[in-house]
């Protein structure tokens, strides 16, 4: 794990970044490059890279929003809610050469400790790809969106997507 650098997500990493999207998704259409560098652009605090000898490797996009809504799949954030009271985590994904070494943990703490430091105390993600056990592992548990159009939003994220949630 020593050779692992997190650093911030940068505009200039997107086309790395979309290259980890792009491998590490088999369950979901990859987001559009627009969709991915909004999150850089509008909340660049709570975007991360992991780099391996100085190749990006994985990385982490996150930003302030809403609890118990989700952000459309796919398409671009226009703006941050003026009325953000949690952290929405967006996206991570490894490279299969990264994973199992520690880096998503490290991401995930750099995400928590920066929702954290605006004062959030709840994070919220769409599990997608069968990875909940690992969100679970991360300190996330399941929950049901109450509201029936939320509830779409998140079908729309897949059959296995599930609504999930870390107190920090
Ligand atoms: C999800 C992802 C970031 C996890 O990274 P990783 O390096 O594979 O995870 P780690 O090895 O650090 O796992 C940490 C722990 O979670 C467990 N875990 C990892 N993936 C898991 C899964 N899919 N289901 C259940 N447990 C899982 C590990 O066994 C490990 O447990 P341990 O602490 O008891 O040893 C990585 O697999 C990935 O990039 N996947 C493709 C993109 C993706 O699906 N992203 C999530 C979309 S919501």
């Amino acid at each position: 794990m020593s050779d692992i650098i997190i650093a911030p997500a940068l505009p200039e990493d997107i086309d790395a970044i979309m290259a980890v999207q792009n491998n590490a998704y088999s369950a979901i259409t990859p987001e559009n490059r627009e969709t991915m560098a909004s999150r850089i652009k509008l909340a660049p605090e709570g975007c991360f890279t992991a780099k391996q000898n100085g190749m990006l490797m994985g990385y982490i996009l996150s930003h302030p929003f809403i609890a118990g809504e989700i952000p459309p799949l796919g398409k671009p954030l226009e703006q941050l809610p003026p009325n953000a009271d949690s952290w929405y985590l967006h996206d991570l994904a490894l490279e299969c050469g990264l994973r199992g070494t520690g880096a998503a943990a490290l991401l995930v703490n750099a995400v928590k400790y920066i929702a954290a430091k605006h004062g959030f105390q709840q994070i919220f993600l769409v599990s997608i790809q069968q990875s909940s056990g690992f969100w679970r592992k991360m300190g996330f548990a399941e929950i049901l969106p109450e509201d029936g159009k939320i509830m779409q939003k998140l079908r729309s994220y897949g059959r296995d997507a599930i609504y999930m949630k870390a107190e920090i």
